[in-house]
């Protein structure tokens, strides 16, 4: 782990200008900077950084944050990852925290692993343009194949000469450990059973050209090697086994070359080799990433939603093999991506069919061509049912079944009725295959709980998201206040019921000074009320805490917060403070005067209506639970009686918004 020293020293030193000027084309504009979004293709600039607060905001993608989070958002580095990546830039000396032994020990085993990678990278590459029989079998193979040299340089590709250990030999030479050559499956060392003596070494990949793969962020993760043979009994490809550093369900080729234009075009081309991968990027599609192979795992399809909900699969032009991986897109649906596909004609694949096209035509092919996956699922399958009305009951529950994986439950009624009128079938004979397997799989839902909400159709569900949709406004606008004045104080007025001497209950009006932090504090203190959102609730966490601490609200602590969610949602809403500011920004550096003077009855409305929200809230689950059957009467009883308390809550704080309104 990197100290927290160095980590403090990374924040003092980095500048956030300069961190994104190496990334962005930037300009002075009064106060702050502005440049081209480098998240989407715009023509007028939208992008801001703001040198005083040390923030930066991007009004196209609504994304935002400090130099950190740039560079998560635009590298896609991890928080570790980001940190050393400044602290390299600004020459900081990175200090490790103390690890016990035993994390010392995976860790460096890790590292080792990663640098004999590199390492054997680096090797293999130079084989092929510095030693002849690289050149002459490695190189004359890619070239054959129509690689540029360009391209071989971006993918790291390379030649294992066809020689028993001359890789092995070169990495011992240089002092790389023989433990970390076997564990990275580059060296395949071969040990007397008995004693365990090292009898023989030799090179998993001699005699094949090289394809490395690498992470999100560039390491070296392992190795696939293509044989040159046209022999049917050697392995096509030879890959890196798994290993500490080597997940092959978790790593997906290309990804490091691609992940820029993947989140730049908002889509990600999937394919199934290596080859297709390159004479894509070739060809000018840089947004292609390859499976290996293999039906995409959950982890992979993670990683490609970290850059885009939009997925596009492309096929190779056999029918049965297209009819064999449909099934596995169901996969991708379940994670609420869109998916589209792609066909080729027949005996093409996407490598075959990039190879003699300029980018504009392969673009025009793809863009043509992409089918909606469910749409094209249903056309398929129907082709096959025909006029059988065994087959197409079948189908019908197949497509179905795909339809059912889709969380989104407005999209699913629309991809209801659009097969009911590809298949010409009514949408009620789907809907009622749809509902029956939804309950099926609530039965089965101890396994796998893949629907969260009991599909109820669109109108109940758009009602719920309206009130998710106000309570969502008035925790953003809790938050938003007390960061911009949770130090101010502010007189407050406030209504409370008594009872006179007569026995009357009178309301009294109430004046006192408090600070605004804590008058919210208290109010949702009140009636043991927390934040709905995740991550607004984590912000007032901290700010509780540091309330606790020094008295007052500290910002910069909550920009810098190693927490990225905390730093990049209230950087988020610093910069649409800011963005008010800025719609002006080039004809004046007017900052506009704060709005403290509505804060008396800004603070305590949002409050109560924040409060009356969720207490109404409440009062329906509880309604609800009066209706189970399970309930003693005593139970029922006490439910009734806390009804009633919350009723008279509710009827309380409306009277108080009322007065302050
Ligand atoms: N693959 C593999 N092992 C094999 C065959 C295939 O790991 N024995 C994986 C590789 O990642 C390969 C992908 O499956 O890239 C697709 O296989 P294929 O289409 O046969 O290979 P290509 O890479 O397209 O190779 P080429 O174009 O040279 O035939
Ligand atoms: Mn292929």
């Amino acid at each position: 782990m990197i100290s927290r020293d160095t980590i403090d020293k990374v924040f003092e030193t980095a500048r956030v200008e300069e961190v994104i000027g190496d990334f962005v084309n930037l300009k002075k504009a009064g106060a702050n900077f502005k440049g081209l979004s480098p998240f989407t293709d715009e023509k007028t600039p939208s992008f801001m950084v703001s040198p005083v607060k040390q923030i930066w905001k991007d009004f196209s993608t609504g994304k935002g944050g400090n130099a950190i989070t740039f560079l998560m958002e635009h590298e896609h580095y991890s928080y570790p990852e980001a940190i050393r990546y400044l602290a390299r830039k600004y020459n900081i000396e990175i200090e490790e925290t103390q690890q016990t032994d035993e994390q010392k020990q995976v860790a460096d085993e890790r590292e080792s692993m990663y640098l004999v990678s590199e390492f054997a990278k680096e090797h293999f590459h130079k084989n092929l343009f510095h030693s002849e029989k690289g050149k002459a079998i490695g190189l004359t193979y890619f070239k054959a194949r129509g690689f540029t040299d360009e391209i071989i340089q971006k993918f790291a590709l390379g030649y294992a000469l066809d020689e028993w250990s001359a890789f092995t030999d070169a990495a011992i030479e240089k002092k790389y450990d023989l433990e970390f050559l076997d564990k990275t499956g580059l060296t395949i060392v071969k040990r007397n059973t008995e004693t365990g003596i090292v009898e023989r070494k030799f090179d998993r990949f001699k005699g094949r050209v090289i394809f490395p793969i690498q992470s999100m962020s560039g390491r070296i993760l392992g190795f696939g090697g293509r044989t040159l043979l046209t022999d049917k009994k050697v392995a096509k490809y030879v890959n890196s086994p798994e290993s500490i550093i080597y997940h092959k369900s978790k790593v997906l080729y290309g990804i490091f070359q691609a992940k820029q234009s993947i989140a730049k075009m908002n889509n990600c081309y999937l394919v199934e080799g290596y080859t297709d991968v390159i004479s894509m990027v070739q060809t000018g599609i840089e947004n292609v990433v390859a499976s290996s192979g293999t039906a995409l795992t959950p982890d992979q399809i993670r990683l490609i939603n970290r850059l885009t909900p939009n997925i596009t699969v492309l096929f190779d032009g056999d029918a049965a093999g297209i009819r064999a991986s449909i099934r596995g897109i169901d996969l991708i649906l379940e994670q609420g991506m869109n998916v589209k596909v792609i066909t080729f004609p027949d005996g093409e694949d996407p490598d075959s069919f990039a190879r003699n096209k300029t980018k504009e035509e392969l673009k025009e092919y793809l863009e043509e061509n992409a089918k909606d996956f469910i749409q094209f699922k249903a056309s398929l399958l129907l082709e096959d049912a025909k006029n059988d009305p065994i087959k197409k009951a079948e189908l019908i529950r197949d497509i179905v079944a795909s339809i059912s994986k889709i969380p989104n439950n407005i999209q699913k009624e629309i991809y209801i009725q659009e097969c009911a009128s590809i298949m010409g079938i009514s949408e009620n004979v789907l809907f009622n295959e749809l509902s029956q397997n939804i309950k099926r799989e609530q039965r089965g839902a101890s396994k796998k709980p893949i629907l969260k909400t009991p599909f109820t159709g669109v109108k109940k569900e758009t009602k719920k998201a309206e009130a998710v949709n106000r309570l969502e406004v008035l925790e953003s606008a809790l938050i938003w206040v007390l960061l911009l004045y949770g130090n101010n104080e502010v007189d407050f007025v406030d209504y409370v019921s008594e009872i006179d001497d007569k026995g009357k209950k009178i309301i009294k009006k109430e004046e006192y000074i408090n600070v605004v932090s804590n008058e919210v504090y208290v109010n949702l203190q009140e009636d043991e009320i927390e934040f709905t959102n995740p991550v607004f609730l984590k912000i007032y966490y901290e700010i509780i805490q540091q309330l606790n601490q020094g008295q007052v609200i500290d910002i910069d602590s909550l920009i810098n917060n190693e927490d990225i969610e905390i730093a990049s949602k209230v950087t988020s809403i610093l910069m649409d403070e800011e963005k008010h500011v800025l719609s002006d920004w080039e004809r004046h550096d007017i900052i506009p005067k704060k709005k403290v003077r509505g804060l008396p009855k800004f603070v305590p409305d949002v409050i109560y209506n924040f409060r009356g929200l969720l207490v109404e809230e409440k009062i329906n689950t509880l309604k609800e639970l009066t209706k189970t059957t399970a309930n003693t009467l005593k139970d029922s009883q006490e439910i009734l009686v806390m009804v009633n308390d919350y009723s008279e809550l509710r009827i309380l704080l409306s009277e108080k918004l009322n007065r302050v309104v």
